[in-house]
This record gives structure tokens, C-alpha cells and sequence, in this order.
């Protein structure tokens, strides 16, 4: 295939537990940029999975009284079946339990040891493990991580890893490479965090065995985040000098969650540069979400399971609201009410009514023949047509810069404008009057309603193939190259009796 690639990840999720909200929200956004991408032609790579070595899931392991490996089945299970649930359209699920990605983690030690940039030292500092970081003194808020989460004091034999001596080619990339980090914000924040100075890095661990080991010195287990950083390329089959790799690396975005930012656009791009590869494009970190304005924890007791949110409102309402209600890259809240609000007025009233009244007029005037695209247009209908046409050239630009709800507010702009476009018009007064101009009316609504379909698919897959299913849209015409105007709806299409598409959330 000739096509322009486009490789986009997920951060690979800790089996520690079950997923929760957050890691659906990571997922989902990659895979609406993934949807987007391969519906405007490009050969996209989309990998997501699970990260299963290290202290915190040994412990939690430990604590159900299963084995690591048994353990990390059955969790990894889970996160691979939320993929479905979410109708998430990875090409790849990568777990670090795997053999080859325990022999890429090896090679990426060897290079980066061969290459000069680790030494054996001792660690002694402060460790989190629910966060599997290090973190120095000065670094703790009140004896405990800026995080919240808990440490403890490590005192070990460990490799390190030359970190400090990166300082300067980080900045100079981050110089030449302004969206680098986005949104903006965050690239200042990773600056200043490489400007203040860093330090070496600790790289292994020898107070517990549950991860890939050190090649060459079998007591020591690989640092889980050089490990998992790693997976990476080793979907790619970087090890095996895999044609993957020679086609998707660099990767076009690394999608983060803001509390993992540091390690995608810091160590992650030392990691490489010291093996001499080449560094990713980007990395996205999103925002996070609390519940009902509360800060999202286990010990409250207030965690979103997603699974049960998608039965209680539907799959693509949750899909549409999980997206729409915050701007990407800032901190949202979930809320009961919110959701219902999104659902009766964005779903039902704005989409849901527009494709039904429309739909509904035709199969009841025109025996579900849907009127043939008038030649000559008046000024209102150029208005929306020009509208339609030419909005995926401005939605193609939101998406590469991430503004995700920017894409969702686009597309409804122009629901907008054809609900005021059919109100204005009142088709439904010309039945005995000017059938003609009825059915052109129509038309003309149908051909932006196919349009507004075909740009939803990315965010509301299967809502969007209903409304293109009740269209009769052949599943080969539904990429962008048949949108805006490049293309009209075909002639001698009947349509059967339309239903709703988003029916009104009653709370009961
Ligand atoms: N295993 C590491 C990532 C390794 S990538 C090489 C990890 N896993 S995680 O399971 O803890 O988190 C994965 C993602 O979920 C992160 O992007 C994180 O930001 C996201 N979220 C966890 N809680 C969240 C919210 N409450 N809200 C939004 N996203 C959050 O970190």
C-alpha cells in the first residue's frame, strides 16, 4: 500500500486493577483520531495494551493470592474486552508479558549500554509504587509524593541511566520541535522541568523479580517504565527488524494522560536518543476527569467503571459526551446531569430530529424516493451546500492539532445551520403547493445529513452507519473521498421507513 502511514498509541494501561473511565477516555480519543485518519486515507497503525511488569502489580497479585502471570491474564483480559465494549479500532494489543517484547526491552538495555550512557551505581531515595517512580526530597509534598500517593525509602544496587547528560539535546529538540509536546502549556512545563536540570536516572530494580531481566546481570529486573516506554517499538517488531518498523517509526502521537507526560517527552526521547533512533512526533497529554466534582479514587469509592456507564446510556452517548463535554487537554468532570442534557439536546433534538423529520418527509411524500440533487440552486441552499462542502478541510486541521471537541463542535455547527435551513424552508408547507421545490429542499438536506454521517462516523460509529444504513449508503462510499461536493448522493435511492436514531435518556 502507497498510502501516507499514520502510527498512533495509547499509554499501555497497569493490570493492577480493573479500568476505569480514564483509561477508556485515553483510548477513545486515539481511536477517533485513528477512525478520522484511516477515513481520510491514511494506513494507520492504532496500538493499545497492557503493562503487567513491576512492583505494584506483584503486589497486587500477591494480595489475591494468584500468581504475577495469572494475575495479569486475567486483568489483561478485561482491558482487551473494554476494546470491544468501547468498539475501540486498534490494529494491535500489545502486553509486555510477551516473549518478543521482553527480548526488544534487551535489545533497547544493550544498545543504550553499548552505546556508553549506563552505569551500575547504588539507589538510595524515596519510591512510589503505586505511581513506580522516584522521587527526590525536595520533590515531596509532606512526606509523600506530589501525586498523593505514598513512598518509601530504597535503598538498592542499581543501574543508571546518563539522563543528565541529555539536558541539552532535549531542549535543542524541544527548540526545533515547537509542537512537540502539546497542548502548549505542557510543552512550557516540560521545558522548565529540563531547564531546572535533571539527574541520572535509576533503570533497575533487585528487591523483587516480577519483570523482563537485566541482559547480562540476571539480578537485576529493567526499571517497568523503561520496560513498558519500550512497547512501543516492540509492536513494531523493532527487535526483528520487522518492515513495520521501517514504515510506521517515528510514531505521529504518543496519546498520555498529564500524570504521565514526563516520562513520554523526557525519558522516553533520552531513551532513543541514546540508541540512536529516531523520536516520536508528538505526545498529546489530555486532562483528567473527576466525578461529580469530586477527585476520582479507589478509597472514595467513586470510580467510573465505564462498562456500566455504556449500559446505562448507550455506547456512542457516552463515546459523544465523554468527548464533547471538556475541551481535550483540559480537566472534566462527569456528571448524571450533564450527560442527560448532552443526550436529549445535542443527540436526540439537534441529529436525532434533523435526520428524522427529513427522512420522514421523504418516505411519506416521495414513496421513499429521495429526490434527485437539484441543478440550480437558490441562494440559501448554496449557503448550507458551501457549508457542508467545505468542512472538512477545517476539521481535518482540528484534528491534527487534537482539538477534538473543536471536530465535535464543527460538525454540530452545521447541524445547526441545516435545522435552520429546514425551518426557513418549511418543506413540509409545500406538499400541495410546489412539490418540486419540495423535493429539492429535500435533496438538499439528505446530501448534508450524508455529509454530516460520514464526518460522525469517527465519533459515533455506529450512530453514524445507521443514519448512513438508512440512506443506503453502499459501505464502500462512506470514506471522505466521497464527501463535500466531490461527490452527490446517487439517483434512484428508496429509502424504507426511517426510525430514530437517538430516542430521549428518561431517567426511571
Ligand atoms: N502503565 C502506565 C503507562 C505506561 S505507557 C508506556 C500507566 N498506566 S495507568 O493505567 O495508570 O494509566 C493509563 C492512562 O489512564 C494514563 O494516560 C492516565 O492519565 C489515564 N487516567 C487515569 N486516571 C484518569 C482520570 N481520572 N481521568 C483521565 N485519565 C486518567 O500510567
Amino acid at each position: 500500500m502507497g498510502n501516507k502511514k499514520f502510527y498512533i498509541t495509547t499509554p499501555i494501561y497497569y493490570v493492577n486493577d480493573n479500568p476505569h473511565i480514564g483509561h477508556a477516555y485515553t483510548s477513545l480519543a486515539c481511536d477517533v483520531i485513528a477512525r478520522f485518519k484511516r477515513l481520510d486515507g491514511f494506513d494507520v497503525l492504532f496500538l493499545t495494551g497492557t503493562d503487567e511488569h513491576g512492583q505494584k502489580v506483584q503486589t497486587a497479585a500477591k494480595k489475591a493470592g494468584v500468581s504475577p502471570i495469572e494475575f495479569t491474564d486475567k486483568f489483561s483480559k478485561n482491558f482487551e474486552d473494554l476494546t470491544k465494549i468501547m468498539n475501540f479500532s486498534n490494529s494491535n494489543f500489545i502486553r509486555t508479558t510477551n516473549l518478543i517484547h521482553h527480548e526488544n526491552v534487551q535489545k533497547l538495555w544493550k544498545v543504550i549500554y553499548d552505546n556508553g550512557h549506563i552505569t551500575l551505581g547504588n539507589y538510595s531515595g524515596w519510591y512510589s509504587v503505586r505511581d513506580e517512580t522516584f522521587y527526590s526530597e525536595d520533590e515531596l509534598i509532606n512526606g509523600i509524593a506530589p501525586t498523593g500517593a505514598p513512598v518509601e525509602w530504597v535503598e538498592e544496587p542499581s543501574y543508571f541511566f546518563n539522563l543528565s547528560k541529555w539536558q541539552d539535546k532535549l531542549l535543542k529538540f524541544y527548540e526545533d520541535n515547537p509542537t512537540f509536546v502539546l497542548p502548549f502549556s505542557r510543552m512550557n512545563e516540560i521545558k522548565s522541568f529540563v531547564s531546572s536540570g535533571l539527574k541520572d536516572l535509576s533503570i533497575s530494580r533487585t528487591t523483587f523479580d516480577w519483570g523482563v531481566k537485566v541482559p547480562g546481570d540476571e539480578n537485576h529486573i529493567v526499571y517497568v517504565w523503561l520496560d513498558a516506554l519500550t512497547n512501543y517499538i516492540s509492536a513494531l517488531g523493532w527487535n526483528s527488524n520487522n518492515v513495520d518498523f521501517e514504515n510506521y517509526w517515528p510514531s505521529d502521537l504518543h496519546m498520555v494522560g498529564k500524570d504521565i507526560l514526563r516520562f513520554h517527552a523526557v525519558y522516553w526521547p533520552a531513551f532513543l536518543m541514546a540508541a540512536n533512533l529516531p523520536l516520536p512526533k508528538k505526545v498529546f497529554a489530555h486532562g483528567w476527569w473527576t466525578n461529580e466534582g469530586k477527585k476520582i479514587s479507589k478509597s472514595l469509592g467513586n470510580v467510573i467503571d465505564p462498562i456500566e456507564i455504556v449500559e446505562k446510556y448507550g455506547l456512542d452517548q457516552t463515546r459523544y459526551f465523554l468527548l464533547r463535554e471538556v475541551p481535550f487537554g483540559r480537566d472534566g468532570d462527569f456528571s448524571n446531569f450533564s450527560m442527560i442534557q448532552r443526550i436529549n439536546s445535542d443527540l436526540s433534538n439537534d441529529l436525532g430530529n434533523l435526520c428524522q423529520r427529513t427522512l420522514s418527509l421523504i418516505f411519506k411524500n416521495f414513496d421513499g424516493k429521495i429526490p434527485d440533487y437539484p441543478q440550480n440552486l437558490t441562494n440559501d441552499d448554496n449557503k448550507i451546500i458551501n457549508f457542508s462542502d467545505t468542512l472538512l478541510e477545517k476539521l481535518r486541521i482540528k484534528i491534527d492539532n487534537q482539538e477534538l471537541h473543536l471536530v465535535i463542535q464543527l460538525i454540530w455547527e452545521l447541524i445547526s445551520e441545516a435545522n435552520k435551513y429546514i425551518d426557513g424552508q418549511a418543506p413540509w408547507s409545500l406538499a400541495n403547493k410546489n412539490k418540486d421545490r419540495m423535493g429539492e429542499i429535500l435533496a438538499i438536506m439528505t446530501e448534508v445529513i450524508r455529509n454530516i454521517a460520514i464526518f460522525l462516523q469517527p465519533i459515533i460509529p455506529e450512530s453514524a452507519n445507521k443514519i448512513l444504513n438508512q440512506l443506503k449508503i453502499p459501505n464502500n462510499e462512506r470514506t471522505f473521498n466521497f464527501s463535500c461536493g466531490k461527490y452527490r448522493l446517487s439517483k434512484n435511492i428508496t429509502i424504507e421507513k426511517p426510525y430514530p436514531v437517538f430516542p430521549r435518556y428518561f431517567e426511571t
